[in-house]
């Protein structure tokens, strides 16, 4: 019998979901790297935009307030989650297709202009990040793009140490790749070339990182 996957909640392992929005606001600085990842991701009238490990759906929403004529996905695993995300929309009167499953299930929910995904793979074991990635590059269309923000390498030892409460709350096994340049390596082996990152911000949590990906067949 197969084992059912199990994910890493929002808040991480010991905090409710419910206090993810109020965490995230406080620990990430997150009105400046959110309002960085809009810019790059430039969301455009009719794209179909999907947006992986959406969580309680903040970024989806973000990107309907953006531009409210882009059809948006948001997929994630967990339940309790997406029933903050949809109350969410409900209040801000946007339509959002939103989907349980992992980022390995991304494929399905192709071909999309656009695939995005925050502060997400720090928390996926890595076995989940290699499939994760991948399926979200299979998503996209060809010619599409793939932008990914989150902690990865970190820019100096402060951050370094910044980042071990993430370590502490989501757990070493699943951090300590990113730590090591996981995300760099692997979008380089997706898209055959040095990925670096187009956006960095120190944050009381450690640096976060955006990369913007095009799929290249
Ligand atoms: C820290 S939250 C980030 C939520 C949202 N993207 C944001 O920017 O606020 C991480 C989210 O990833 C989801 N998640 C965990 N493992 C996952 C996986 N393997 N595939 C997709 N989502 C996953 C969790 O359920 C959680 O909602």
């Amino acid at each position: 019998m197969s084992e059912t996957p199990t994910f890493t909640p929002a808040a991480g392992r010991f905090a409710s979901t419910k206090l993810y929005d109020r965490g995230v606001a406080l620990l990430t600085r997150e009105r400046r790297w959110r309002s960085a990842l809009l810019d790059l991701l430039d969301p455009k009238a009719g794209e179909t935009i999907l947006d992986v490990g959406c969580g309680t759906g903040s970024l989806a929403l973000l990107i309907k307030e953006r531009e409210p004529q882009a059809n948006v996905i948001g997929l994630d695993p967990d339940a309790q989650a997406l029933a903050i995300a949809r109350e969410k929309a409900a209040v801000a009167g946007v339509a959002i297709d939103w989907k349980n499953g992992f980022a390995n299930d991304a494929e399905a929910c192709g071909p999309v202009d656009k695939v995005v995904s925050s502060l997400v793979f720090h928390q996926v074991p890595i076995e989940g990040k290699r499939a994760g990635l991948a399926a979200m590059f299979a998503a996209a269309t060809t010619g599409g793009k793939v932008f990914i923000a989150d902690y990865a390498q970190q820019t100096s030892w402060i951050m370094r140490q910044a980042f071990r409460f993430i370590q502490l709350i989501d757990g070493r096994a699943d951090t300590q790749p990113n730590a090591d340049g996981f995300l760099e390596t692997e979008l380089g082996k997706l898209c055959g070339r040095k990925v670096s990152a187009d956006y960095r911000l120190d944050t009381p949590t450690g640096t976060i990182s955006i990369f913007v990906v095009p799929r290249i067949d």
